[in-house]
């Protein structure tokens, strides 16, 4: 047998912040014990206008009986991030540090921004933005690719105190309208378009379709800003003459509407001085996947989020001042969000920020990035780690990895044949690999091992982050003790915990807090081993996650429905050997309606318009009919044994129709025939 605990490697110990098991339970015991102390102590490396009261350090109440929910951090204190992560760190000697390496899609492009330029560029945008109207606690919409311009954006919105509401830029326009609408932006910030490998993504175009259906549905944007991004790339869609590239088609640009950034950079002042905000007042809003289908306007505030970004990054990557780190993720999401920009740049930080994919222009893009910059930390998810493995070890062959000192993946659970190949190909049996869990709304990790102190066994997110405090309960919402498996859940807030869905308290309070009086409830699963590590076993409530983008089965149900031959559908999770899970969809006809490969196609066309390419379907099923209950309702965990041709399906007796299990069973298609 495989050995299955990895001891950090001793080079690696020795330099760390945190070295050995015995300094975590020490460094952990005192977040429990004494948290206002543990962070009063880490929020005196920021710069605080009004310094919080260290006996009101923090305040929650977590049980819906006793009151409404409430988190707040240094309520009463405050600062601006942008001037923590920007002004301050030049004010100590960083201004001509780089700050970002930027690295387009193609090989060719690339460029740098110092500290000093990042807070020029910010001034001056936060200026621009003033001058569309754009004052503290507007929302602005940024729907925007991997450019340096996003970093930008996000802290001039920061500066004035502007709450910044980043769409991915691989959602649909439907996508980003409902988040506009439910947001109220007041404006929206775009490019004109973006290569990714060799496929280009005309982004404005999609905004144009956001911004008229977004109208229609009553809400109008004062300004859409845009980025003219192709046109300043070396690559060869340039130096192959421009003009006769699909690239140069025009971007319509509507009067009055529509600005070019660059034209209202030109005459922008470079001084902006900050807005100080309150400790509890908004910083960004973020939405994520619901099980109801309507995404959440996940809400952080500006103290604890700024707080617990910097020092997650500090311990979990174990950032030294010279050291360069790579987190791959798109800004579009949480991860981006708290370790491409805010956690970095709250370090003084030097990054690599990468336009492109890991297979342009050939598989070892990655691998020739980290040489490149001589990448000392690496950041991505177990579906690019597994679709790399693919390849074999030649691409990685070709590239001085030496530098590497710690592996990050976050997003799903990891398998160890991944772990396995991550650790000895990339990380050549000497980094430390950190399997970061937490969520969209833990702003940071939750779960993680620290790279110098904690032995890891491949698939463990190991042991809680400072201040956290989990726990498993079992369906009656008792605490399981030792070993055991249940529902995923923490006892007390951390600083960088989600304060509300924006917009929306009564279904923050619903969908986090109502299943276990007392407790937070992630909707994951956990296990506890023998030794007291913990295994994220995936979600336990209507979600699914496609290489690592959480989305939930009635988003996807409901679109489907939509479609005028169907009566009903009904879609669950299929493991996937690259992606961890993909969608198999069942879907019943209209009478007189025939299922056919034209209807899969169209289905599969309409879910990628509506929702984005990410969560087009791989499976779609006829089903005659859908297994329910008496009452009604569908039962999944039939579903996804037929998904998986898995005849073990338990307990039937509360199907109101129990034939219709064998002719699903019938039905499936022949290409998954076989499980
Ligand atoms: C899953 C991403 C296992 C989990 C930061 C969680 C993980 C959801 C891990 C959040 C991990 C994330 N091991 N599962 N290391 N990391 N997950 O909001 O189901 O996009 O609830 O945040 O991803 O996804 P989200």
């Amino acid at each position: 047998m495989s050995k299955t605990i990895y001891e950090p490697h001793p080079s690696i110990s020795k330099k760390a912040y945190v070295r050995s098991m015995n300094q975590y339970k020490e460094f952990y015991k005192k977040s429990i014990d004494n948290p206002d102390e543990f962070w009063g102590e880490i929020s005196k490396q920021f710069y605080w206008e009004t310094p919080a009261d260290p006996n009101k350090f923090f305040s929650y109440n977590f049980d819906t009986k006793k009151g409404p929910i409430n988190i707040k951090w240094m309520e009463g204190a405050s600062t601006n991030i942008s001037y923590n992560l920007l002004d301050k760190n030049i004010k100590n000697g960083m201004g001509d540090k780089i700050a970002f390496y930027w690295e387009g899609n193609d090989p060719e492009d690339y460029s740098r921004l110092t500290y000093k330029k990042l807070l020029e560029e910010v001034c001056k945008f936060a200026n621009v933005l003033k001058s569309k109207g754009v004052q503290k606690g507007d929302r602005v919409a940024i729907y925007m690719p991997m450019i340096l311009e996003i970093v930008v954006a996000m802290l001039a919105c920061t500066r004035i105190g502007a709450v910044h509401s980043i769409v991915f830029a691989g959602f649909s326009s439907d996508s980003l309208a409902e988040r506009m609408v439910d947001c109220k932006c007041k404006v929206l910030l775009t490019a004109d378009s973006v290569f990714r490998g060799d496929k280009l993504l005309r982004l404005k175009e999609i905004c144009d379709e956001a911004m008229q259906r977004s109208k229609k549905l009553g809400h109008e944007v004062a300004a859409c800003i845009v980025v003219r991004h192709l046109r300043r790339l070396n690559c060869s869609i340039n130096s192959n003459n421009f003009e006769n590239s699909p690239a140069s088609k025009p971007i319509p640009m509507t009067d009055d509407r529509d600005f070019w950034w660059d034209d209202e950079m030109e005459d922008a002042s470079s001084s902006c001085y900050p807005v100080w905000v309150g400790a509890e007042d908004p910083l960004f809003m973020l939405y994520t996947s619901g099980s109801t289908g309507k995404p959440k306007g996940v809400l952080h505030t500006t103290g604890g989020y700024l707080l617990y970004a910097a020092t997650t990054f500090k311990y979990v990557f174990d950032y030294h001042p010279g050291d360069i780190y790579w987190c791959t993720a798109d800004v579009g999401w949480i991860t981006g969000h708290s370790y491409v920009v805010y956690g970095p740049l709250a370090n003084g930080a030097t990054s690599v920020i990468f336009e492109g994919t890991p297979f342009y222009p050939k598989n070892d893009r990655f691998w020739s990035i980290v040489a490149k910059y001589k990448v000392n930390q690496f950041y991505t998810a177990p579906t690019a780690i597994r679709s790399l493995m693919k390849f074999g070890d030649e691409p990685v062959k070709k590239h001085d990895l030496t530098t590497l000192r710690v592996l990050g993946t976050v997003g799903e659970p990891i398998n160890p044949e991944a772990w396995l190949w991550y650790y000895k190909q990339i990380g050549g049996d000497r980094c430390s690999i950190v399997d970061t869990f937490w969520q969209t709304e833990t702003g940071g990790h939750v779960l993680t091992p620290l790279p110098g102190a904690t032995p890891m066994k491949p698939g463990s997110a190991t042991f809680p982050f400072f201040g956290v405090l989990p726990e498993l309960l079992d369906e009656n919402g008792k605490v399981i003790e030792g070993e055991g498996e249940g529902y995923l859940v923490f006892r007390r807030p951390w600083p960088g915990m989600m304060r509300t869905l924006f917009g929306n308290h009564e279904r923050f309070e619903q969908t986090y807090f109502s299943k276990f009086d007392g407790f937070y409830c992630t909707g994951d699963g956990a296990r506890r081993d023998e030794d007291g590590y913990l295994w994220v076993t995936g979600r336990v409530d209507d979600m699914l996650n496609v290489s690592g983008h959480l989305m939930s089965t009635s988003e996807v149900e409901s679109v489907l429905s939509e479609h005028s031959s169907v009566s009903e559908a009904a879609v669950v999770p299929r493991p996937h050997p690259v992606k961890g899970e993909c969608l198999y969809c069942f879907i019943t006809p209209n009478q007189g309606m025939t299922f056919n490969d034209k209807l899969v196609a169209e289905l599969k066309l309409r879910v990628r318009e509506r929702i984005g390419p990410f969560a087009t379907p791989d499976i779609v099923q006829h089903a005659p009919g859908l297994p329910k209950t008496r009452s009604g309702k569908i039962m999944r965990r039939v579903l996804r044994k037929i998904a998986v041709n898995d005849r073990n399906i338990g307990d039937t007796s509360t199907l109101a129709d129990e034939s219709i299990i064998e002719l699903l069973f019938k039905n499936r298609p022949e290409s998954v025939a076989t499980a």
